[in-house]
Protein backbone atom coordinates (compact mmCIF):
# COMPACT_ATOMS: atom_id res chain seq x y z
CA UNK A 1 0.00 0.00 0.00
CA UNK A 2 2.88 2.75 1.14
CA UNK A 3 4.69 1.47 -2.19
CA UNK A 4 1.88 3.30 -4.40
CA UNK A 5 2.78 6.63 -2.60
CA UNK A 6 3.72 9.17 -5.00
CA UNK A 7 3.63 12.44 -2.75
CA UNK A 8 2.59 12.86 0.77
CA UNK A 9 0.46 15.84 0.95
CA UNK A 10 -0.44 16.45 4.39
CA UNK A 11 0.99 14.62 7.14
CA UNK A 12 -1.00 12.93 9.82
CA UNK A 13 0.55 15.32 12.21
CA UNK A 14 -0.51 18.78 10.14
CA UNK A 15 -4.38 16.77 9.92
CA UNK A 16 -5.09 16.37 13.56
CA UNK A 17 -3.30 19.99 14.70
CA UNK A 18 -6.03 21.72 11.98
CA UNK A 19 -8.68 18.98 12.80
CA UNK A 20 -8.18 20.28 16.58
CA UNK A 21 -8.32 24.10 14.89
CA UNK A 22 -11.59 22.80 12.89
CA UNK A 23 -13.41 21.33 15.81
CA UNK A 24 -12.70 24.59 18.27
CA UNK A 25 -14.31 26.63 15.58
CA UNK A 26 -17.40 24.34 15.27
CA UNK A 27 -17.50 24.14 19.63
CA UNK A 28 -17.83 28.16 19.77
CA UNK A 29 -19.90 28.20 17.11
CA UNK A 30 -22.08 26.04 18.96
CA UNK A 31 -22.54 27.31 22.17
CA UNK A 32 -23.83 30.22 24.56
CA UNK A 33 -23.76 32.69 23.29
CA UNK A 34 -23.60 32.08 19.47
CA UNK A 35 -26.23 29.21 20.28
CA UNK A 36 -29.46 28.61 22.80
CA UNK A 37 -27.62 27.12 25.63
CA UNK A 38 -30.34 23.90 24.97
CA UNK A 39 -29.60 23.92 21.25
CA UNK A 40 -28.95 20.13 20.32
CA UNK A 41 -26.24 19.19 17.72
CA UNK A 42 -26.39 16.44 15.54
CA UNK A 43 -23.13 15.72 13.46
CA UNK A 44 -23.81 14.03 10.12
CA UNK A 45 -21.02 12.85 8.77
CA UNK A 46 -21.38 11.70 4.24
CA UNK A 47 -20.07 7.82 4.57
CA UNK A 48 -17.72 6.75 3.64
CA UNK A 49 -15.06 8.94 3.02
CA UNK A 50 -15.58 11.39 6.16
CA UNK A 51 -15.97 8.22 8.62
CA UNK A 52 -12.45 8.75 10.00
CA UNK A 53 -11.91 12.82 10.09
CA UNK A 54 -15.40 13.20 11.38
CA UNK A 55 -14.37 10.07 14.18
CA UNK A 56 -11.01 12.92 15.14
CA UNK A 57 -13.41 15.97 15.05
CA UNK A 58 -16.13 14.45 17.02
CA UNK A 59 -13.65 13.87 20.08
CA UNK A 60 -12.25 17.24 20.35
CA UNK A 61 -15.98 18.85 20.30
CA UNK A 62 -17.18 18.68 23.97
CA UNK A 63 -20.64 19.49 23.59
CA UNK A 64 -23.66 17.40 23.66
CA UNK A 65 -24.32 15.80 20.54
CA UNK A 66 -25.77 13.07 18.32
CA UNK A 67 -24.59 11.52 15.08
CA UNK A 68 -27.02 10.94 12.09
CA UNK A 69 -25.43 8.78 8.95
CA UNK A 70 -25.87 9.44 5.30
CA UNK A 71 -24.25 7.65 2.33
CA UNK A 72 -23.56 9.44 -0.86
CA UNK A 73 -21.45 7.99 -3.76
CA UNK A 74 -20.16 10.59 -6.60
CA UNK A 75 -16.62 8.53 -7.65
CA UNK A 76 -18.20 4.90 -8.16
CA UNK A 77 -15.25 2.07 -8.00
CA UNK A 78 -12.01 2.91 -10.04
CA UNK A 79 -13.72 6.82 -11.09
CA UNK A 80 -11.39 9.78 -10.49
CA UNK A 81 -13.88 12.38 -11.67
CA UNK A 82 -17.57 12.37 -10.56
CA UNK A 83 -20.04 10.49 -11.71
CA UNK A 84 -23.08 12.36 -10.45
CA UNK A 85 -24.07 12.66 -6.69
CA UNK A 86 -26.54 8.89 -5.97
CA UNK A 87 -28.06 9.34 -2.42
CA UNK A 88 -27.69 5.85 -1.09
CA UNK A 89 -30.30 4.37 0.10
CA UNK A 90 -32.96 6.96 -0.14
CA UNK A 91 -35.78 5.73 1.50
CA UNK A 92 -33.43 4.75 4.47
CA UNK A 93 -32.46 8.02 5.40
CA UNK A 94 -35.03 8.91 7.92
CA UNK A 95 -34.01 5.91 10.14
CA UNK A 96 -30.33 6.96 9.98
CA UNK A 97 -30.22 10.47 10.15
CA UNK A 98 -33.02 10.75 12.87
CA UNK A 99 -35.34 13.31 13.70
CA UNK A 100 -33.90 16.94 12.39
CA UNK A 101 -36.89 19.12 13.94
CA UNK A 102 -35.23 22.00 15.25
CA UNK A 103 -31.64 20.66 15.17
CA UNK A 104 -28.71 22.44 14.57
CA UNK A 105 -26.87 20.01 11.87
CA UNK A 106 -23.11 20.14 10.69
CA UNK A 107 -22.59 18.21 7.86
CA UNK A 108 -19.10 16.54 7.65
CA UNK A 109 -17.26 15.84 4.56
CA UNK A 110 -13.90 14.49 3.36
CA UNK A 111 -13.29 16.63 0.18
CA UNK A 112 -15.30 19.82 -1.29
CA UNK A 113 -14.54 18.97 -5.30
CA UNK A 114 -17.45 19.54 -7.58
CA UNK A 115 -19.55 20.38 -4.47
CA UNK A 116 -22.45 18.27 -5.94
CA UNK A 117 -22.38 16.35 -2.69
CA UNK A 118 -22.98 19.21 -0.05
CA UNK A 119 -25.23 20.74 -2.85
CA UNK A 120 -27.16 17.64 -3.06
CA UNK A 121 -27.24 16.48 1.21
CA UNK A 122 -27.58 20.27 2.44
CA UNK A 123 -31.30 20.67 1.25
CA UNK A 124 -32.30 16.79 2.18
CA UNK A 125 -31.11 18.05 5.63
CA UNK A 126 -33.14 21.50 5.56
CA UNK A 127 -35.82 19.47 4.19
CA UNK A 128 -35.83 17.51 7.15
CA UNK A 129 -37.03 20.68 9.14
CA UNK A 130 -32.96 21.42 10.68
CA UNK A 131 -33.02 25.11 12.43
CA UNK A 132 -29.28 25.47 10.69
CA UNK A 133 -27.06 23.66 8.95
CA UNK A 134 -23.47 23.78 8.63
CA UNK A 135 -21.09 21.98 6.41
CA UNK A 136 -17.36 21.22 6.99
CA UNK A 137 -14.78 19.47 4.85
CA UNK A 138 -11.44 18.85 5.41
CA UNK A 139 -10.23 19.29 2.12
CA UNK A 140 -11.38 21.53 -0.37
CA UNK A 141 -9.82 21.09 -4.41
CA UNK A 142 -8.16 24.20 -5.94
CA UNK A 143 -11.29 24.44 -8.93
CA UNK A 144 -13.49 26.52 -9.42
CA UNK A 145 -16.05 24.78 -8.97
CA UNK A 146 -15.32 23.51 -5.38
CA UNK A 147 -15.65 27.62 -4.27
CA UNK A 148 -19.27 27.32 -5.70
CA UNK A 149 -20.54 25.73 -2.82
CA UNK A 150 -19.62 28.32 0.14
CA UNK A 151 -18.39 25.58 3.06
CA UNK A 152 -18.19 27.17 6.64
CA UNK A 153 -15.44 25.13 8.10
CA UNK A 154 -12.38 23.88 5.54
CA UNK A 155 -9.15 22.55 6.68
CA UNK A 156 -6.96 22.65 3.61
CA UNK A 157 -6.61 23.89 0.26
CA UNK A 158 -5.34 21.18 -1.86
CA UNK A 159 -4.08 21.91 -5.52
CA UNK A 160 -6.76 19.81 -8.41
CA UNK A 161 -5.11 16.55 -8.22
CA UNK A 162 -6.96 12.86 -7.32
CA UNK A 163 -5.87 12.15 -3.12
CA UNK A 164 -6.38 9.41 -1.26
CA UNK A 165 -5.85 8.39 2.86
CA UNK A 166 -7.33 9.88 5.93
CA UNK A 167 -10.52 8.50 4.63
CA UNK A 168 -10.30 9.19 1.09
CA UNK A 169 -10.49 6.07 -1.09
CA UNK A 170 -9.37 4.64 -4.76
CA UNK A 171 -11.76 1.79 -6.10
CA UNK A 172 -12.58 1.64 -2.02
CA UNK A 173 -8.39 0.94 -0.83
CA UNK A 174 -5.95 3.51 0.89
CA UNK A 175 -8.68 5.05 3.75
CA UNK A 176 -6.57 3.72 6.40
CA UNK A 177 -3.09 5.46 5.47
CA UNK A 178 -2.75 8.20 8.09
CA UNK A 179 -1.37 10.94 5.37
CA UNK A 180 -3.25 12.39 2.94
CA UNK A 181 -1.27 11.31 -0.49
CA UNK A 182 -1.35 11.52 -4.18
CA UNK A 183 -0.68 7.98 -5.64
CA UNK A 184 1.46 6.53 -8.72
CA UNK A 185 0.36 6.69 -12.27
CA UNK A 186 1.07 2.79 -12.59
CA UNK A 187 -1.93 2.60 -10.04
CA UNK A 188 -4.10 4.37 -12.39
CA UNK A 189 -2.41 2.76 -15.38
CA UNK A 190 -2.77 -0.81 -14.54
CA UNK A 191 -6.94 -0.23 -14.77
CA UNK A 192 -6.37 0.34 -18.23
CA UNK A 193 -4.35 -3.19 -19.33
P1 LIG B 1 -18.09 16.55 -5.00
O1 LIG B 1 -19.52 16.12 -4.89
O2 LIG B 1 -17.59 16.50 -6.42
O3 LIG B 1 -17.75 17.83 -4.29
O4 LIG B 1 -17.20 15.41 -4.40
C1 LIG B 1 -17.21 15.05 -3.12
C2 LIG B 1 -16.97 13.57 -3.00
O5 LIG B 1 -16.22 12.99 -4.08
C3 LIG B 1 -16.14 13.37 -1.77
O6 LIG B 1 -16.97 13.11 -0.68
C4 LIG B 1 -15.26 12.20 -2.10
O7 LIG B 1 -15.87 11.01 -1.68
C5 LIG B 1 -15.17 12.17 -3.60
N1 LIG B 1 -13.87 12.74 -4.05
C6 LIG B 1 -13.68 13.93 -4.65
N2 LIG B 1 -12.38 14.15 -4.91
C7 LIG B 1 -11.73 13.05 -4.46
C8 LIG B 1 -10.33 12.67 -4.44
O8 LIG B 1 -9.41 13.39 -4.86
N3 LIG B 1 -10.06 11.46 -3.89
C9 LIG B 1 -11.02 10.64 -3.39
N4 LIG B 1 -12.33 10.95 -3.38
C10 LIG B 1 -12.67 12.15 -3.92
MG1 LIG C 1 -17.49 10.92 -0.21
Amino acid sequence: MQADVDRVLISEEKIHARVRELAAAITRDHTTPNMPGDAEVVIVPILTGAMIFCGDLIRDIPIPMRIGLIAVSSYPGTATTSQGVNVKDYEGLAASLGDLTGRHVVVVDDILDSGHTLATVVPLIRQRGAASVKTCVLLRKDRQSAHDFVADYIGFEIPDEFVVGYGLDFDDYYRNLPDIVTLKREVFAHLTK
